[in-house]
Parts: structure tokens; sequence; C-alpha cells
């Protein structure tokens, strides 16, 4: 049976986005210097669609990496999980393509276990939810619309199965290394000793290659971030006039990552009704809106020892180009 289930805040008094953490975190980021936006309002619906179109681009070579070690390498994560039932975990799901090749092979080789995307768009867990209960008539499965750590609370609270977390695609790449290891640690203290997890890592590669993959020759990976403009003039009553600003993207050496701004091209004022405020702009002021992190063989495995967990595999593609990286839980039973 498939279901799906929208998680709500501790409390369960509130939805997990209220238009008005967005208007305040529009306000906070707009007033700050510099100025930025946080990354997770990238992905409203249209940010949802837009994020699945860059990755089936011939550019973005992560999500084509990522589906080839998992056709290769499936059988290890089944032998890994044997009979016992148990949980396939997946924070922040998008749309299901590489688990799909984990689901076919875990129910071909009849393993026991309940599949529950967790991801903050509805949108996203209704299609994944409704393609997989379309191809699936054995298949047991909850979607959770919920942020990651709301997902997590909840697993701890509902089941004692064990679980295989899977956490792909370089979504850790959006959180800076404190982030990634407060997230990682928030993860241990809630998992068993016997779960596995299973992390995507975008690899530290040739500038030239990185670069490409995050400016793309049709412009959606512009569109993608322009969007959080016209997100803010639909739901917050902004007055962004999107020709105005571009998208620019460059690796940064010094903190290994992609980083991603939107730059006004002029002098310019905005208002937002919502918030009753107007405001300024320079010529070629940068708004911050994403970053996503690289790693090597070894940052993977310092981020590892330093939250608790102890490697037990690095799956790459042929090209060394991406790592699903296999961690256990380092606990004493
Ligand atoms: C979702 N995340 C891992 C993507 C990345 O590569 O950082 C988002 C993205 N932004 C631009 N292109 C893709």
């Amino acid at each position: 049976m498939i279901t799906i289930q929208k998680l709500t805040d501790t409390e369960f008094e509130t939805p997990v986005f209220e238009k008005q953490d967005f208007a305040l975190e529009a306000l906070h980021g707009l007033s700050s210097t510099p100025k930025f936006l946080p990354t997770k309002y990238l992905y409203d619906d249209e940010g949802t669609r837009l994020f699945q179109m860059i990755t089936k681009l011939p550019e973005y070579y992560l999500t084509r990496s990522e589906a080839e070690i998992l056709e290769t390498h499936k059988d290890k994560l089944s032998l890994l999980m044997g009979d016992e039932p148990f949980n396939l975990v997946e924070l922040g799901a998008g749309d299901g393509h590489k688990t799909r090749i984990l689901v076919e092979h875990f129910l071909d080789q009849k393993l026991n276990f309940e599949y529950v995307p967790i991801d903050i768009s509805q949108l996203a867990v209704d299609i994944l939810i409704n393609s997989f209960q379309k191809r699936y008539n054995d298949l047991n499965a909850i979607g959770l619309v919920a942020e990651y750590t709301q997902g997590i609370k909840w697993l701890h609270k509902t089941t004692h199965l064990r679980n295989l977390v899977l956490f792909l695609g370089s979504s850790i790449g959006n959180f800076n290394p404190n982030e990634s290891r407060r997230f990682l640690q928030s993860l241990w203290t809630v998992l068993n000793p016997d779960d596995i997890v299973v992390i995507g890592f975008d690899l530290k590669k040739d500038i030239q290659l990185l670069t490409k993959a995050y400016n793309d020759s049709q412009g959606i990976t512009r569109d993608f971030n322009l969007n959080l403009l016209k997100r803010m003039n639909e739901e917050l009553g902004g007055s962004f006039n999107l020709s105005k600003f571009s998208h620019y993207e460059f690796y940064n050496v010094h903190s290994g990552a992609m980083v991603s701004y939107l730059i006004s091209q002029e002098k310019q004022s905005v208002y937002i009704n919502d918030l009753k405020q107007l405001f300024h702009f320079e010529t070629l002021e940068s708004v911050h809106t994403e970053s996503s992190y690289k790693y090597s063989d070894s940052d993977i495995r310092h981020m590892a020892s330093q939250t608790g967990f102890k490697v037990i595999d690095q799956l790459t593609d042929i090209n060394s180009y991406f790592i699903d990286s296999i961690w256990k839980t380092n606990k004493p039973y």
C-alpha cells in the first residue's frame, strides 16, 4: 500500500513552510550585506521542475554518474540489508529516478522493506508516489512531505526497524561543512547501531567541468536561480524585473564549492509589498543563492569520523566524478 503524509513541525500545529517564514527570511537576507536568499526557497513547484530538468542536462554529470554507481553496485546494498525487514528512507527524494534502480532490485530480490521518500516539495512527493504506485504493485511506501530533520524525527518516533537511509544527489553539498556536520550528527543520534547510510558526494575535479555543470548552455540553471525572484513576486508581492538580474556561478577554490549569485545589472530599487519595504541594489550587487560543496575522498572520510560514522565503502563511477559513500553508525549496541 502507498500513502502520502504531510508532516508538520514538532508541535504538529504549523505547516512545514509558512509564507511568513519565507517573508521573514527574505527580509533578513535582502537586508544583509552581502545579500543572500536561503537555498531551500529555490524549491517551490517550479524550482523543483527546473531542477529535474537540470538533472537531465548533458553538462550536469552528477545524476548520470550516481545512477551508474547504483546500477553497478546495487547488489552490495541488497547484501548489506539481508532478509530482515527494513525501511528504505530517502531524504530529499526528488523524482526518485535513481532510487528506482534500488527499489526494483530490492523487489526482485524479494527483500522485506518499506520505501519512505521524504521531500519538502508536495509536488515532488505526489509525482514520485504516483509513478511508483503505477509501476510496482508489491511496493509498500509512505511518502512524507517534510524537511529532512522533521522526517528523521518522525522516523525515530514511528519505527524501530533497521534503516537504509539514502541521501543522494550531492544534496549534502548544499550544506556548508558546519551545517553538514550538524545534520549528520543529528542523523546519527536517531539511527540504530545497525543502520546503513548512503550519501552522494560530488568529487572535487577539473574546474572547467564543474563550471560547465552549473552554467549550462540552455540557461536552465540561470532560470532555476531567477525563479527565486519570480517566487518573491508571486508569493510576497515583489516587483523584481527578472531581466535586470543575471546569474553568475563560479568555483571557489578556497571553500571548495560552486557558488551561485544573482547579480543586479543596474542600480535599482525593488518594493516587496508583503514586507512594506523597498530594497536597494547597486550595479553589480550580488545576492547569494546557493553553494554546492565538492569533496575529496579524504574530506568524506574526515566528515564521517567527525560525525560518529564509519565508512564501509566508497563507490564511484567509471570517471571518478562522484562517490556514493556507504556509512555505518559507529555506535555500541
Ligand atoms: C540539489 N543540488 C544537489 C544541486 C547541486 O548540484 O548543488 C542543485 C543545483 N543547483 C544548480 N544546479 C543544480
